[in-house]
């Protein structure tokens, strides 16, 4: 038939569009672009979706359209950029959500028809699929309002645990296999005798209602980003299981591109961040503590040097090179666009600036790129780690705005160190270094930075944006 033609025609330019737009994703300077193309092929799989089954008019497909698109445009114009991560922990949800509905409504039909969505009759594999989709998009949805809670403060960010949680994490995990297997030990008979399938489907998504909770809740609010990132992975798993109980390509694909690439972020977090994923899954790590942890650094016979807005603006203007390495701190201030005055006034005085960019710098994949967009910064500024790394040795003055934990030496020697074996930018390697914030306390690591009592080393305390202002109004008056 040459409607069923278009539509796998139609599917392969989707995922034509999706892996090219994931491609484009690589780089910042393509990533709006990649953006475009991924969300031009997921309205080319939805309306060849639409038109499969010719259930709704085209009226009713265009309002339905509409008022998706709508409400999509209306979220993302309103979303802050810093805010990104719980939206996409929303959408994780959402996307558990419908997978598990349309594992549901699977079994609805066959206990109606006969017969599935794809004219087979229920068997093993297809009653895997449908408990796997129930269980994964429970998980997900549960799973990622936790993680949304946490990110947005509406739930305590600190690791929530109680004696006995890991036992009964392990029981409730049972007790969702077993309501799998009950419901796959009934598949053959079903619908004539409908009671297992039913009721295994219903002790899955119960058990992992709780279960999404439970996997959540012990790990710290800093940590929910890399949540998130793998939450969208098993909303992608999710979806990819969906393909298979519906025999949708699309679905199949796009579900295993979302697995696969939430996946691959997960691990780049956790490898940037020296942690395995386990020691992220089980929680505990990063709340919302103000003290110092021990570590094997001393601060015995060790002092600090301050220095002021005036002496900064000094040093800065007699600098060739600055390299300027921002942090979580800067997000805090909102400081990015005195940043870029800063960097402005010092290019207009033939002075180099370029920005160190660490890939877990801030609280969530992208943040510096992103607040640093937000300020236009050009991206040909923006370095990665092992792109300028060597280059700290030959600049002048590396300036600190808010980092703290992404340029502590201790990584790189101090055994005894949460953060050993963490590749960090190599500030203590400059002529001389900067840091801005406001007082001695650690950052998310929660350890003293040795770097801080080096002796070419200057602190200059205060709120970064205050700072960079200041440093800024006195650049002008030199
Ligand atoms: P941190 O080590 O967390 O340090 C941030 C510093 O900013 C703090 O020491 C704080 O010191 C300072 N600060 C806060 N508000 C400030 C303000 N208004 N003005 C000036 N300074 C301010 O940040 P980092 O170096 O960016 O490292 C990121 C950490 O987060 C790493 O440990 C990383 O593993 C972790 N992490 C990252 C991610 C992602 S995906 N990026 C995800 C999870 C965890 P004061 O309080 O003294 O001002």
């Amino acid at each position: 038939m040459l409607i069923d033609s278009l539509i796998k025609i139609a599917y392969l330019v989707a995922a034509v569009l999706f892996i090219s737009g994931l491609k484009n994703l690589q780089s910042p300077g393509t990533a709006r672009h990649g953006n475009r193309l991924a969300a031009i092929g997921m309205l080319v799989a939805v309306v060849a979706t639409l038109f499969q089954d010719q259930i709704l008019t085209p009226a009713e497909m265009i309002a339905g359209l509409a008022i998706g698109g709508l409400a999509g445009m209306v979220l993302a114009k309103r979303v802050k950029m810093t805010s990104m991560p719980e939206l996409v922990a929303a959408f994780n949800g959402f996307g558990g959500l419908a997978s598990m509905g349309v594992a549901g409504a699977e079994i609805a039909v066959i206990m109606t028809t006969g017969e599935g969505s794809t004219g087979e009759p229920f068997g093993v594999t297809p009653a895997v699929t449908v408990a796997l989709s129930i269980l994964i998009g429970m998980v997900t949805f549960t799973g990622s309002f936790v993680a949304f809670g946490k990110l947005s403060g509406k739930i305590s960010g600190n690791p929530i645990s109680f004696p006995g949680m890991r036992l009964l994490t392990i029981l409730v995990a049972s007790a969702a296999i077993a309501g799998g297997v009950y419901m796959v030990s009934g598949a053959a008979a079903f619908p004539a005798i409908s009671d297992p399938v039913v009721f295994g489907a219903y002790a899955v998504a119960g058990a992992a209602f709780i279960l999404g909770i439970l996997l959540v809740i012990p790990i710290g609010g800093a940590d929910m980003p890399v949540v998130v990132a793998l939450l969208n992975s098993y909303s992608g798993l999710a979806a990819a299981a969906t393909g298979f109980v519906l025999d949708n390509d699309a679905l199949i694909v796009s579900g295993a591109l979302v697995g696969a690439s939430g996946l691959i972020l997960t691990n780049i977090m956790c490898v940037a961040m020296n942690r395995s994923l386990l020691n992220v899954l089980l929680g505990g790590f990063g709340g919302d503590s103000d003290d110092a942890e021990s570590s094997g650094f001393s601060l015995e016979g060790k002092s600090i040097t301050t220095t002021t807005p005036d002496d900064t603006a000094i040093l800065l203007s007699y600098a060739e090179k600055v390299i300027i390495v921002p942090g979580y701190g800067m997000a805090v201030a909102q400081a990015q666009h005195a940043v870029r005055e800063l960097a402005d006034e010092l290019e207009s005085r033939g002075i180099e600036v370029k920005f160190a960019i660490h890939p877990v710098a801030g609280r969530m994949p992208g943040h510096m790129n992103v607040l640093l967009a937000e300020a236009n910064v050009s991206y040909d500024k923006l370095f990665e780690m092992d792109e300028i790394n060597g280059e700290f040795e030959s600049c002048d003055v590396a300036l600190v705005i808010g980092a703290n934990d992404v340029v502590n030496p201790a990584a790189r020697h101090d055994k005894a160190s949460p953060i050993y074996g963490m590749p960090i930018l190599n500030v203590d390697q400059a002529s001389i270094s900067i840091v801005l914030k406001r007082s001695m306390r650690p950052g998310y690591a929660g350890i003293q930075n040795e770097l801080f009592y080096n002796p070419n080393n200057k602190m200059l305390f205060g709120d970064a944006k205050d700072s960079i202002s200041e440093v800024v109004a006195e650049i002008k008056q030199l």
